[in-house]
């Protein structure tokens, strides 16, 4: 293809886009909610570390536990997107995805398969709901060294780590992850 005509494809196509107040709002919303994302995981990965160092895993499980739904309600607040941190192998019996962000878990699993940062992972959608078009945001939570000392293999999980979780979360799943996996996804969602 010449160059003029590709450059005049390349123009037809970005003005039509740009012609498309749906493209353009989700476009507006995606980097709203990587803005949010972005903030989120890293308050709540600073309150970590400080817990952690102040009195080690067992006692870090706080953070996670009250921190972190406080943290995503803060943020909530402020941007008015829902947010939560959903798993299909969830400890908070609250965080199991659903049809939606297992969806979007699935593609995001094949997309570090072939290759992508497990940092910068994330997808958009609008979907049709009964009560109108939903944004939809999906962040990988990629799996780091320190995670795995909740979230790690379960024979190595320190004794009062295991005590802990035992006590208060009988049913958790969210065990058995290596460094890089994707332990779940920030999910979230706001009515356009
Ligand atoms: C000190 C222990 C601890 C560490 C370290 C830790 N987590 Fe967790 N994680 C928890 C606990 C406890 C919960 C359940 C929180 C709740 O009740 O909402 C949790 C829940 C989650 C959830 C929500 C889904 C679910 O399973 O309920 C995600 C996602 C998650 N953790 C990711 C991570 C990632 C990523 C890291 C490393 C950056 C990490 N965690 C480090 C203890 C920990």
């Amino acid at each position: 293809m010449k160059p003029s005509l590709k450059l005049a494809l390349l123009t037809s196509l970005l003005a039509g886009c740009a012609a498309n107040p749906q493209v353009e709002k989700q476009a507006a919303l995606t980097e709203a909610a990587r803005q949010a994302g972005g903030g989120l995981i890293k308050t709540l990965g600073g309150e970590l570390k400080a817990a952690m160092t102040a009195g080690g895993p067992a006692t870090a499980i706080g953070v996670c536990k009250e921190k972190a739904p406080k943290i995503a309600a803060e943020a909530a607040q402020k941007t008015g997107f829902m947010i939560k941190r959903v798993s299909p192998k969830n400890r908070n019996p609250k965080g199991v995805p659903d049809a939606w962000e297992s969806e979007a878990l699935a593609s995001l699993e094949q997309r570090l398969a072939a290759g992508e940062k497990p940092e910068t992972l994330d997808m958009s959608a609008v979907v049709d709901t009964p009560e109108g078009k939903l944004f939809r945001y999906a962040k990988a939570l990629p799996t780091q060294a320190v995670c795995l000392n909740c979230h790690g293999d379960p024979d190595r999980l320190s004794p009062e780590v295991k005590a802990r979780l035992a006590t208060e979360y009988p049913n958790d799943k969210a065990v058995g992850y290596s460094a890089g996996m994707i332990r779940g996804v920030l999910s979230m969602k706001k009515a356009m």
